[in-house]
Order: structure tokens, then C-alpha cells, then sequence
């Protein structure tokens, strides 16, 4: 394996691979997800498995700003795996995104000598992982941990399992008084620019309609099933609205369609953080211990500038670069099943 040298020119600090791997870093960045937890407990007890020290970096890269880092142990990740949110805090980093904050933040990092990186987190967290990588060359590898499952190269990213099933626990609710008051529910749900959780949740809600940015369900479809549903003698339905859609989201649509339809007895819910929060599901603690391990073996193997991710039942790996790109599509036939369900 390899050992990083550290080379001071003028104003750059390069690092550069030479033998073997002795300790990392691992920091949880971004909007946090659950299974993040289960996934640190995976990195640091598959290092200790390989003699590998482990340092945790605090909030994010915001602490790789501020030098707050320790050190963690397999003991310090004990009866953590059912744990929502992240030990290690998160944060979403000014600091950081500037050149002179990557340079005190990899000055701090040198300064830990550790010999390379593992970002849990989403694209964002991955672009900052990608600039310190080009500027100082330092080993990076990214795991998906985010709720909105937008990275290229996974079939699915930490803490979106949990998060459709949040989404549905709480629909499931919501349809109760919709139906006990005979009305017309709008629901929006977290994504920021992607509308996979509101696709796979709507289906799993029974829907009467899913509104998402990707899709081409303009705001006039919805008001014609709506028309087609109130003469079917429809008496509630849940709308599920992407926050990222055209709509301008579920308050702004419930307007609309109140105007065209005074007659409906409307409202919103915008469920929130409550998406982001509570234990991981199984299939995410699964998904967690699976890419946190692969991701230290990953770096033993050399490789660098990689998400590891899961497709196909294994695990495989896709440059950072691609994975951030956002050109992950959405099913169309997830799409057309919604429409045919609710008619
Ligand atoms: O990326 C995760 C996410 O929860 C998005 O779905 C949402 O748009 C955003 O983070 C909210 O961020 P914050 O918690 O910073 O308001």
C-alpha cells in the first residue's frame, strides 16, 4: 500500500502516495441521513480489523477548518448501528469552500498524518472532496450517505431507505384524516432537486398523484385527473409534491387548485426534517456496513477519487466525478405506475 510524503512548494501543499496505509480520516458531511452512524462504525472497525488508526474529523469540513478532530477507536463506535443522525456532527461549509480554508484545512489534516480521506456524504460533500484531492492530491474515497439518493453509481444511498419509509409512515396517517374529513391532501417531501423520494413514496402511499422535478406532469395533467377523480365521487386524496418541483411546492400548487376548484376542501403538510432523523431502516444499516468496509478496503487496494456504491447487489465503485454529475434518471415505468394505480 502506500504512505503519504508531504511536499511544501511556494504556496501549494502536494501529497503524494509512497507506501503503505497507516491511518485515515473519516468525517460525515451535508445534510445528515440515517445509517451514517452504522457507516463510521463500518470504517473504523474494518481499520482496526487492518491495523489502520482512525481519526474522526467534527462537523464536517467545517472541522477540517478548525482542527477538530480525534481520535476514534472500535470502542468509541459501540451501540451506534441503530442510531439516526451522526456522532461526529455535520455541517454544511462556508469556510471550506473557499481556497484559503481547503489550505488550512489540509494544513490540519497533514498536521493528523493521516494518510487519506473518507468522506460520507452527498454530492456536495463530494465536490469539496474532489477540490482537496485536485489541489493537494491527497487519497479520497466518498460513500452516498444522503436522503435524496441523487449520486450516479448506486442503486440506492444511505438514509433514503429510512426516509421513504418516515414519508410513508406519516402519509399513511395524513390519508387517515383525509378521508375521515373527505380531503385533499398535499404533501411535500424533501429531495432538494430530485424527486426520487416522492416517486417511490407515492407509490408506496397509494397516491393520487406524484409532482417531481424531472417529470413532465404539468400542473394542468394534475388538474384534469383531479376533475376525473371528483366526478368518480373521489372523497379525499394525497398529492404528493416534490419540494424541488416547478409547482413551487405543495403550498403554492394547494393555492392553484383551490382557485379551480373552490368546491375542495384543501391542505398542506410539508413534512420536513422529520425525513432526516430516526433509526436507520435495516436495508440501510446493511447498505452502511457494506460500503463503510469497502471503502477502507478501497483505499488498501490504492484506489482513489471513488464513491463506492451498490448496483446489482455488489459493490462497486464510480469516480467522483461521474457520481456528482446528477445524470441519475428516474424510472419512467415507476412514473407510469402511479398514474395507472390511482385512476
Ligand atoms: O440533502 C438532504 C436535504 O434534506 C434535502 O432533501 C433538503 O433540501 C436539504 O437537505 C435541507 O437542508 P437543511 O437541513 O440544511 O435545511
Amino acid at each position: 500500500m502506500f504512505r503519504l510524503a508531504i511536499f511544501v512548494t511556494t504556496n501549494t501543499i502536494r501529497m503524494k502516495i509512497t507506501n503503505s496505509l497507516k491511518s485515515i480520516a473519516v468525517l460525515t458531511s451535508g445534510g445528515d441521513a440515517p445509517g451514517m452512524n452504522a457507516c463510521l462504525r463500518a470504517v473504523v472497525r474494518t481499520a482496526n480489523h487492518f491495523d489502520i488508526s482512525v481519526v474522526g474529523i467534527n462537523k464536517g469540513f467545517q472541522g477540517m477548518v478548525e482542527n477538530d478532530f480525534r481520535s476514534l477507536t472500535a470502542n468509541d463506535v459501540s451501540n451506534i448501528i441503530q442510531r439516526g443522525g451522526t456522532i461526529l456532527k455535520t455541517a454544511r461549509s462556508a469556510a471550506f469552500m473557499t481556497k484559503e480554508g481547503r489550505e488550512r484545512a489540509m494544513n490540519n489534516l497533514i498536521k493528523s498524518n493521516v494518510d487519506a480521506l473518507v468522506v460520507i456524504g452527498g454530492d456536495g460533500s463530494f465536490k469539496g472532496a474532489l477540490s482537496l484531492s485536485d489541489e493537494y492530491n491527497i487519497p479520497v474515497i466518498g460513500i452516498p450517505g444522503t436522503i435524496d439518493n441523487d449520486l450516479f453509481g448506486t442503486e440506492a444511498t444511505i438514509g433514503y431507505d429510512t426516509a421513504i419509509n418516515t414519508v410513508v409512515d406519516a402519509v399513511d396517517k395524513i390519508r387517515d384524516t383525509a378521508n375521515a374529513h373527505n380531503r385533499l391532501f398535499f404533501v411535500e417531501v424533501m429531495g432538494r432537486d430530485a424527486g426520487f423520494i416522492a416517486l417511490r413514496s407515492g407509490i408506496a402511499c397509494g397516491a393520487e398523484a406524484v409532482l417531481i422535478p424531472e417529470s413532465n406532469t404539468y400542473v394542468e395533467a394534475l388538474m384534469g385527473r383531479l376533475e376525473s377523480g371528483w366526478d368518480r365521487e373521489k372523497t379525499s386524496a394525497i398529492i404528493i409534491v416534490a419540494e424541488g418541483d416547478d409547482s413551487g411546492g405543495a403550498a403554492e400548487l394547494a393555492k392553484l387548485v383551490k382557485k379551480r376548484f373552490p368546491q375542495f376542501d384543501t391542505r398542506v403538510s410539508i413534512l420536513g426534517h422529520i425525513q432526516r432523523g430516526g433509526a436507520p431502516s435495516a436495508y440501510d444499516r446493511v447498505l452502511a456496513s457494506e460500503l463503510g468496509s469497502w471503502a477502507v478496503r478501497t483505499l488498501r487496494r490504492g484506489h482513489s477519487g471513488v464513491m463506492v456504491g451498490r448496483q446489482g447487489g455488489k459493490v462497486v465503485e464510480t469516480s467522483l466525478k461521474q457520481a456528482v454529475k446528477h445524470n441519475r434518471t428516474i424510472n419512467p415505468q415507476l412514473e407510469e405506475l402511479v398514474n395507472w394505480l390511482s385512476e
